[in-house]
């Protein structure tokens, strides 16, 4: 079992189970959990805890897998008890698989009804309306980063756009697919309020942005930090951050009137000497209080034309620095320098995780970037550069027809916009 939110229907199956024997529960690991579903809410130790003291329950031991032969193997039970809703659906395999590998030496399955009126799915919908604590949301994307080889995010510039990213699902190939981290992108938090991406738009007004998102969001956020500022300001960035819960802080190196990087070499991209940009890294590393928040240290060298070679010296000097993870940039169309980048970074002997941001180079998939070794993406402008077009199109008929009624085909329905947020939820 996972048993994150423990309801009746875990109870009824271990005392199925004590009828049997002494119950030993094969409790998933996050990885295992995180391998097809979100992300549970407590951590494997905090569930054994949980587990290990629930009446009937002699001993937990971890399931690394969703395959349960490994463990069947390794413990030989004389049954196994499982509810009886695995028998059609996803499960069906592994549920045969349970029963051959039982037979091996004589062991049974025993499934009880699976306990009615009582839906995790649920349970979890309802914690997603209580909502989330700043101290719980800041270390989810750490623990994300250690139960998945990869995660994936997308920005967000206002409550609305939060509230997409909070609840967008897909489901493909029985895996339920959704984003797990939002970015506060500066190119759309920039644009959305009519400004230009030269860090123009100060902090206090970023953090207004910042607010609206956590407002109504549970997932952990990653604050696109630009430059990072003065190096005397940094360590006050990186704690304001820290005291509302976002998760991670990515800054660039680069110096001066900064420029958005897609421009690339268009206009003039002043790359900041690596050394000073080490010692933004040291100074925000000393200033964190919690011990989860990361600093991700972001390599302009491609965008300024300076090659992968350079990235590299400078993705080694920011390590050392203590930064927590390196972004690759690059805004080329096709994919083959940032994969360059990730066959000399996968030799490295100090690694931490790997950001990567397919804009220009987009072609490539989640799965590629993966084996390429990268752990986090990040789909950067995607809401609102989508959101921008629609608009104009509808003020433009507008204007064409004297009146909106030709609009209305563009537009939801009226019904829908009255009760969306009601729908989504407020607190998420
Ligand atoms: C952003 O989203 O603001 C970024 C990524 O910094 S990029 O626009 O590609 O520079
Ligand atoms: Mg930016």
């Amino acid at each position: 079992m996972s048993a994150d939110l423990v309801h009746p229907g875990h109870l009824n199956i271990i005392k199925e189970g004590t009828k049997l024997g002494d119950v030993v529960v094969g409790l998933l690991t996050d990885k295992a959990i995180a391998s097809y579903k979100r992300l549970p809410y407590m951590s494997y130790e905090q569930r054994r805890i949980v587990i290990e003291n629930v009446k009937g329950v002699a001993r937990v031991v971890p399931q690394t897998t969703l395959d349960y032969r490994p463990n069947l193997r390794k413990y030989k039970p004389d049954f196994v008890v499982h509810g009886d809703d695995w028998k059609d659906g996803i499960q069906q395999e592994t549920r045969k698989q349970v029963i051959d590998t039982l037979a091996k030496w004589g062991g049974k399955l025993v499934e009880p009804r699976y306990t009615k009126d009582i839906s995790s799915t649920a349970l979890n919908e309802a914690l997603k309306e209580v909502g989330t604590t700043p101290q719980l949301r800041q270390g989810r994307l750490h623990r994300l980063l250690k139960a998945r080889p990869i995660i994936r995010g997308i920005e967000a510039h206002s409550g609305l756009s939060a509230l997409i990213v909070e609840h967008a699902q897909v489901k493909h190939g029985g895996v339920r697919k959704e984003f797990d981290f939002i970015w506060i992108s500066s190119l759309t938090d920039s644009t959305l309020k009519g400004k230009p991406d030269t860090e123009l738009v100060d902090l206090t007004s970023r953090m207004g942005t910042v607010a609206d998102v956590l407002e109504v969001t549970t997932k952990p956020v990653i604050f696109d930090g630009d430059t990072g500022g003065q190096l005397e300001h940094f360590p006050y960035t990186v704690r304001t951050l820290e005291r509302v819960g976002v998760s991670a802080v990515i800054i660039e190196d680069k110096t001066g009137a900064k420029k958005n990087s897609l421009f690339g070499t268009s206009v003039a991209q002043v790359l900041a000497d690596p050394k000073e940009f080490a010692r933004k890294i040291r100074a925000g590393k000393k200033a964190q209080v919690t011990a989860n928040f990361m600093i991700i240290a972001r390599l302009e060298s491609m965008i300024a034309g300076k090659g992968v070679k350079d990235a590299l010296k400078r993705a080694k000097i920011y390590i050392d620095a203590g930064a927590d993870g390196i972004m690759v940039h690059s805004k080329e169309k096709s994919p083959a320098e940032v994969l360059e980048f990730c066959r000399a970074y996968k030799k490295f002997k100090k690694r931490v995780p790997l950001v990567a941001v397919p804009s220009t180079y987009n072609t490539i998939t989640e799965d590629e970037l993966q084996k390429a070794g990268v752990n986090m993406v990040i789909h950067a402008n995607h809401l609102l550069r989508s959101a921008y077009p629609a608009m104009v199109k509808t003020a433009e008929r507008i204007l064409m027809h004297n009146r909106s009624k030709e609009a209305d085909e563009l537009c939801m329905p009226i019904s829908e916009i009255l009760t969306l947020i009601e729908r989504k939820g407020r607190a998420s």
